[in-house]
């Protein structure tokens, strides 16, 4: 879908070095419909352009909101947002993407730590008196963690937080049984503690949303061509470089974003070949996230 040119209509200190930003289409005219877990890609006078979780009512086609945390090894995105981004101010951001939709089911466990919360709470809205919830929101400081009172309202009794040192996520959760969707966004570690936790057990559902990919050590890159089955192309994918980049260096249409394995703005049709899937999204089957993913055979056929 097109970009949409926004207007910044407010930003909001919500926590310690978080602000929530709401947008407003620069037309007047309603913004394109999203669900629970979408984010979307801003584009920031700086060119760096950065994912974020709409973290809003789905149901208000009048505004997003979203929320950033100032990082403090900012690589220029927070760093923007928090230091020059002002009222009244255009920016260009992509249509909603969801890599991390909410499935229905007759009960959910939310996790959320700090700024993860953001997608949770649409999630935590859109489950609140259809379905069973329990709702775990943990952070290093109830400064620290946003949107605090917005999501008691919404969760009621069943939310449980937890300030400082990691909890025992098995015991604030307490039982979960078959049937269950648990959805967890956060930081590294704790969402390795919710997968370790539950995601063994019989008839549960884990699913993590990440903003950096997982540290792991891949298997020497070796070169491959990409056979690209729409445009009729055969592009060489040199080691050093991605297939990402060696498609657009050919000049086909594939769009980049973070270019780390996580946003899902560059994924293409996977229609055959071996591929080494290495995305923190969860490529598999039929697509494929050519910033960092790779082939394990002499080609792969995509659909670019
Ligand atoms: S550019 Fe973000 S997943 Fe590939």
């Amino acid at each position: 879908m097109e970009p949409l040119r926004v207007r910044v209509d407010y930003i909001d200190a919500v926590a310690d070095g978080v602000v929530a930003v709401s947008f407003r289409n620069v037309t007047g005219a309603e913004l394109p419909g999203w669900d629970p877990g979408a984010h979307v890609e801003l584009t920031l006078p700086n060119w760096l352009t950065r994912h974020y979780s709409l973290c809003g009512d789905p149901a208000d086609p009048s505004r997003y909101r979203i929320a950033v945390r100032r990082e403090r090894t900012s690589r220029g995105g927070s760093e923007y947002v928090h230091e020059f981004l002002r009222v009244g101010q255009e920016l260009t951001i992509s249509s909603p993407r969801n890599n991390f939709p909410l499935v229905q089911a007759p009960e959910y466990v939310f996790v959320a730590g700090g700024i993860g919360v953001t997608p949770i709470l649409p999630m935590v809205q859109a489950a609140a008196g259809r379905a069973r919830l329990r709702v775990v929101y943990t952070g290093r400081s109830s400064e620290s963690m946003p949107f605090r009172e917005e999501l008691a309202a919404l969760a009621g009794g069943a939310l449980r937080t937890h300030s400082g040192e990691p909890p025992d996520l098995a015991d604030l959760v307490g039982p979960v049984g078959p049937g269950t969707q648990v959805y967890a966004c956060g930081p590294g570690p704790m969402l390795e503690a919710v997968e370790a936790g539950f995601g063994t057990r019989e008839g549960v559902s884990v699913h993590v949303e990440r903003f950096r990919p997982r540290h792991r050590v891949f298997a020497p890159d070796t070169a491959f061509d990409v056979v690209c089955a729409r445009s009729d192309r055969r592009v060489r994918v040199e080691v050093g470089v991605s297939i990402l980049d060696a498609l657009q260096r050919a000049g086909l249409p594939v769009t980049g974003g973070c270019r780390e394995g996580v946003c899902g703005t560059c994924g293409v049709g996977l229609l055959g070949g071996d591929p080494d899937h290495r995305d923190d999204i969860g490529g598999a089957g039929g697509t494929l996230y050519p910033c960092v993913s790779r082939s394990l055979s002499p080609e792969l056929l995509l659909d670019v």
